[in-house]
């Protein structure tokens, strides 16, 4: 089985997580943080992340992973359409990293090792939100956490 880990960016005060489609904020050493965990390995996002955030284009050196209930196909190299996310779990790959959205994210937490989590402090204005991974912390140990200029990096393990 391989370790599954949740990867987002969340602010804390409202858990917005996005903003008609695209991250609320901009933070250039969080990007660096999520390429330099995700590179060579597997990320699995839902349908809407796909078209809106990466604009159906793959990250580079990484299995790009898409959910959706459409009998979807791609040609690009490194892309790959499932219908559920059975699909990807069982796979033999050593990590799999769940990179959202936010219906993404909730059917994962019950399967996820590993949680990757930038907390954005402030108020931010969106219209997408991830509030469950509170709910689910009494479940995991913080066992890193790397404070910044108004955001900090946590690392729980389950
Ligand atoms: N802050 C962060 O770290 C972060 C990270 C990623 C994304 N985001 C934000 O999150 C937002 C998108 O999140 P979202 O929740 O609206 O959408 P999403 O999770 O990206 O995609 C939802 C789509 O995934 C497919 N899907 C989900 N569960 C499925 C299942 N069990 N079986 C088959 N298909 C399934 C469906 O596609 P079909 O409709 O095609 O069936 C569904 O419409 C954007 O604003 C983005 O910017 C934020």
């Amino acid at each position: 089985m391989p370790e599954v880990i949740l990867i987002a960016a969340i602010a804390q005060t409202n858990g917005v997580i996005g903003d008609r489609g695209k991250l609320p904020w901009s933070i250039p050493e969080d990007l660096q943080r999520f390429r330099k965990l995700t590179l060579h390995h597997t990320v699995i996002m839902g349908r809407k992340t796909w078209e809106f955030d990466l604009q159906k284009r793959p990250l580079p050196h990484r299995k790009n992973v898409i959910v959706s209930s459409q009998f979807l196909k791609s040609n690009l190299p490194n892309v790959e359409f499932v219908r559920s996310l059975s699909e990807v779990l069982d796979c033999s790959d050593e990590k799999l990293f769940v990179i959202g959205g936010a219906s993404i994210y909730r059917q994962a937490l019950e399967f996820v090792d590993r949680m990757e989590l930038t907390i954005v402090e402030g108020d931010y204005t969106g219209d997408i939100f991830f509030l469950e991974w509170r709910d689910c912390l009494s479940e995991f140990e913080l066992v890193k956490s790397e404070q910044r200029n108004g955001y900090r990096f946590e690392t729980y393990c389950r």
